[in-house]
């Protein structure tokens, strides 16, 4: 299957004010404006949303997490209703930062995809290893436990229509500089789909685009698409810089 590739910016607690943020966003839509083969996803701080939402054109927003219920006592937490009516398309789930530093764990995780399918969102489900397990050869344990876990009770069907992505960002790659082989991403993506296949089947697990992210630039984009096979890229750090996520975007399709 032929997918139109999905570029993905999570910048992440960036830029720190508003005015700053606009810029960056008019920037990258300026730069993208006649880009149609691929779809392009921004994923500001929320509280950035509603005015970037104003400029967007053409551009995808996507929220970097959610809370899973929908409305009540939960301090600090904003819903998958509210991002959706805000304007938002996509939410990124299960960050290894949000695992990592907010203790979200695969259950977690689960309950948020959930939420995020039944709003009619689309979620781009991260998974990964961090060094260690990577030294001790727990790449297929790690994928499985997070993969199984974060799908548990979601029905094929509403899996099917929801675009649900998964986004492998080895941990010990992200914001190291040190992006992952393209020979290991190559087999981290075969490896996701035989677990994929394992609980979904076939032919959904070949409508499900799986992504790359960590240290991406300009440099290495072309070679995760073109010669990993990655349907996509979610870029942290290359995508607070216009010109280089611009560049990427270009070199990708
Ligand atoms: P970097 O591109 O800065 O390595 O970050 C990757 C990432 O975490 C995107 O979600």
């Amino acid at each position: 299957m032929q997918y139109k590739p999905l570029i993905i910016a999570n910048w992440k607690m960036n830029p720190q004010s508003l005015v700053e943020a606009k810029r960056l966003f008019g920037s990258v839509k300026k730069g993208l404006r006649n880009i149609k083969r691929t779809e392009v996803v921004i994923c500001p701080p929320s509280v950035y949303l509603s005015d970037i939402k104003n400029q967007a054109a053409g551009i995808k927003l996507g929220s970097q997490n959610c809370f899973w219920e929908e409305k009540g006592a939960f301090t600090g937490e904003i819903s998958a209703v509210m991002l959706k009516k805000i304007g938002c398309q996509y939410v990124i789930i299960g960050h290894s930062e949000r695992r990592e530093i907010f203790k979200e764990t695969d259950e977690m995780i689960n309950q948020k995809l959930k939420a995020v399918i039944k709003t009619g969102l689309k979620p781009i489900l991260c998974i990964g290893e961090t060094g260690e397990e990577k030294e001790q050869e727990k790449i297929v344990s790690v994928f499985k436990k997070q993969i199984k876990i974060a799908l548990s009770g979601v029905a094929k069907s509403k899996i099917s229509k929801s675009g649900f992505c998964i986004a492998y960002e080895p941990i010990w790659a992200i914001g190291s500089g040190e992006a992952c082989g393209i020979d290991e991403a190559m087999s981290a993506k075969l490896l996701i789909q035989k677990i994929l296949i394992s609980f979904l089947g076939k032919s959904l697990t070949k409508k499900i685009p799986i992504l790359y992210g960590g240290s991406v630039t300009s440099k290495n984009a072309r070679d995760f698409i073109d010669e990993a096979g990655m349907n996509g890229l979610l870029i942290g750090g290359a995508s607070l810089n216009s010109q280089e996520f611009i560049k990427i975007v270009k070199i990708v399709f």
